[in-house]
């Protein structure tokens, strides 16, 4: 994400590393290791460690929810990341997030919900539903995936709770541990944490608003949100909020940290829209990760028919 604050955060969207540079610097580092000797491949063996914690395998259902394009690369959706708990550069979730202790894992439910309570992760999903979703995933800086995500869908996990009928929003937090994420520990604070996001209570229980546990088959890499996060497939990538610790249900529009940071650029909705710009660069296009050139993006990031109808008469520019 790109950061207002300090004239060092200031970047534009072109100043973001390129995938293919940085995935180029990586395979060059782990080319030299197998060359030079043992202390390089030591280095090396940290680095795969860092990004392929032994992640077992999720049986899952394979579902309709397939954009027919291209998955992006596992190696680049798992090493050019956005998690600011672990580091502001897309290598920096893949290099630190071994830290993060993802077992055991516990939820806390709270809010306008017939049953509150703090539920181990084995309890919140249901581990013999899961299936498979294959989404595009659009990051606000003009970047894009495709994502084969395993999970189950928002809704049937929000429901076994009971959400009240005066809850209108549903707000998530995630994990924010000094110990285990240096991002959290920096002396210059990105973002005030802990990273909080938030849906209105029918886009939560759209049938595309997905708990992800697992990609590509597996168990989620620590860098990916490990072990539960969000997936909103119509916004943009901020929305999908990693490592989750708690699911509040309230009445009133939660604060989200983008649009505490920075309200003129990071609206609560975020709707993709390439109508929109962000008002720093233009939203119409974006580069796909792995391809050449620049594609147009799509309304609703390609999801319009599924979700257009919960925005009818809203003023999608007002509401950005
Ligand atoms: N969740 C947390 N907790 N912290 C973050 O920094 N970054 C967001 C989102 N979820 C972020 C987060 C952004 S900007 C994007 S684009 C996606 O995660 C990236 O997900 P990916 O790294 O799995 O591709």
């Amino acid at each position: 994400m790109l950061i207002k604050r300090t004239k060092s955060w200031r970047l534009s969207e072109n100043d973001v590393t390129p995938e293919a540079v940085y995935l180029d610097r990586r395979r060059f580092m782990t080319g030299a290791g197998a060359l030079v000797g043992a202390a390089a491949l030591v280095g090396t063996g940290a680095l795969q460690a860092a990004t392929d914690r032994s992640l077992k395998t999720l049986p899952h259902a394979k579902t309709a929810f397939d954009p027919g394009e291209t998955p992006t690369p596992y190696d680049a959706v798992t090493n050019y990341n956005n998690f600011y708990e672990f580091g502001t550069g897309k290598g920096d979730p893949s290099e630190n997030a071994w830290r993060l202790q993802v077992a055991p894992w516990s939820v806390r439910v709270d809010g306008m919900v017939d049953k509150p309570g703090t539920y181990a992760l084995e309890d919140l999903i249901d581990y013999n539903a899961l299936e498979e979703r294959i989404y595009r995933l659009r990051c606000v800086e003009a970047w894009s995936m495709v994502i084969p995500w395993i999970g189950v869908p928002l809704s049937s996990v929000l429901k076994k709770y009971g959400p009240q009928s005066g809850a209108k929003y549903v707000a998530f937090e995630t994990l924010a541990d000094k110990d285990q994420m240096p991002g959290v520990k920096s002396f210059f604070n990105v973002l005030d944490w802990p990273y909080r996001e938030g849906l209105r209570m029918d886009e939560a229980m759209n049938e595309l608003a997905f708990l992800a546990v697992g990609l590509y088959g597996k168990e989620l890499p620590n860098q990916n949100g490990a072990p539960i996060r969000l997936v909103v497939p119509w916004k943009y990538g901020f929305k999908s909020i990693k490592s989750i610790v708690r699911i509040h249900f309230t009445d009133t529009e939660p604060k989200t940290s983008w649009n505490v940071s920075a309200p003129k650029e990071y609206g609560f909705y975020s709707n993709v829209n390439p109508t929109v710009n962000h008002p720093r660069w233009s939203q119409a296009s974006e580069r796909r990760i792995g391809e050449f050139g620049k594609r147009k993006t799509l309304m609703f990031n390609g999801y319009e028919e599924q979700v257009a109808h919960m925005y009818d008469g809203m003023d999608l520019k007002r509401y950005y």
